[in-house]
């Protein structure tokens, strides 16, 4: 057997408010997120080396604030996290990233690869300019959590809590703890660099990266993306918002439903027109917290107790596999009839 003869974690940077940076020393709003290059960040904390047990590879793959992800750096992203995890000798991947959409990119990941490895994302709600910022003690978290033998799959690690990518949401848009994984709760949590994992053991199988579209992945950046849209069921709500978009063109809709998936009734009927004209329609609570119950005979599918945003991210990949004749993907959802 081939024997391996560096353990790596390797460190992605794509921005976002961990390297923020404001001109005004110590502020922690009004600055501008994605400035910080990931080697400065990575140099600005000590014990790193430490808590990886090994070498520590920096890669720079995007540098912006992660309102505007795009899907170019997802198919970047997802590619080079493929890439690293092929590599025996990577114990693990951190990924540095804004919070704003850290949980998209953590579905997105946790759909796409087959991490038997972990994958860790993390941030900061402060600038890395700021008084007191959380960056540098996140991303030693982070490390911390990606070298432990224990952790596999896509992990959020936040203010001290390891999430994992299904239910993880961010919930508050200053505190420092600003995410969490609602009636699921954490996985687990880091302490004084130590992992310590919620009912004394580690998340099993169904925390590993499922894959269900990892056959996408080399493919990423040579398909196009579909397009799917969100659509929020709200008083008031008439339908004609879908009618536009299906005259527009679109390839998938996620209603964003009230409770256990109930929609305005105009709404409903505005889908059903939709769904009869192609669109794959796929219904996701508005509700921050549980799962929905999908109901005997209810008319649509509903998105596996997934988050609108997250429900539309499996129903692009699914889309995607559809349309690159990949069927024999194994997808998270059923196709709607
Ligand atoms: C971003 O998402 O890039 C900015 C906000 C943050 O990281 O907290």
């Amino acid at each position: 057997m081939q024997e391996v003869a560096q353990r790596k974690i390797v460190v992605l940077g794509t921005g976002g408010t961990i390297a923020g940076s404001s001109p005004v020393r110590g502020a922690n709003v009004g600055y501008v997120a994605g400035q910080i290059g990931v080697d400065e960040l990575l140099a600005a904390v000590p014990g790193l080396a430490q808590a990886a047990g090994g070498t520590l590879v920096a890669e720079q793959v995007a540098q912006f604030d992660s309102k505007d992800m795009d899907f170019a750096t997802w198919a970047r992203l997802a590619q080079r996290c493929a890439a690293h995890l092929a590599d025996p000798a990577v114990a693990g991947i951190v990924i540095t990233h804004g919070t704003d959409t850290l949980e998209e990119t953590a579905w997105l990941l946790h759909t796409l690869l087959d991490a038997s490895r972990p994958v860790v994302l993390t941030g900061a709600m402060r600038p890395a300019t700021a008084l007191s910022p959380d960056g540098p003690q996140n991303l030693l978290d982070a490390v911390t959590l990606a070298a432990d033998s224990t952790a596999r799959g896509v992990l959020v690690m936040v203010a001290g809590a390891v999430h994992g990518a299904r239910d993880v949401r961010k919930v508050h848009p200053l505190r420092l703890d600003a995410f969490d994984s609602g009636d699921a709760g954490p996985l687990g949590w880091v302490e004084a660099g130590q992992v310590r994992w919620a009912h004394d053991r580690p998340p099993g199988a169904a925390w590993a990266g499922q894959a269900a579209h990892a056959a996408l992945v080399p493919v990423l950046g040579r398909l196009p993306w579909p397009r799917v849209e969100i659509v929020m069921s709200h008083a008031g709500s008439d339908g004609a918002l879908v009618d536009w978009l299906v005259e527009k063109g679109v390839h998938g809709i996620v209603a964003a439903a009230t409770g256990n998936g109930s929609l305005h009734r105009a709404l409903e009927a505005a889908l059903a027109r939709a769904a009869h004209a192609g669109v794959r329609v796929r219904v996701a609570s508005r509700c921050p917290q549980g799962r929905m119950l999908e109901l005997a005979g209810a008319p649509w599918r509903h998105a596996a107790g997934l988050s609108p945003v997250k429900a539309r991210i499996s129903l692009l990949l699914e889309l995607m596999a559809d349309s690159a004749g990949a069927n024999r993907v194994k997808s998270g959802l059923e196709p709607f009839e």
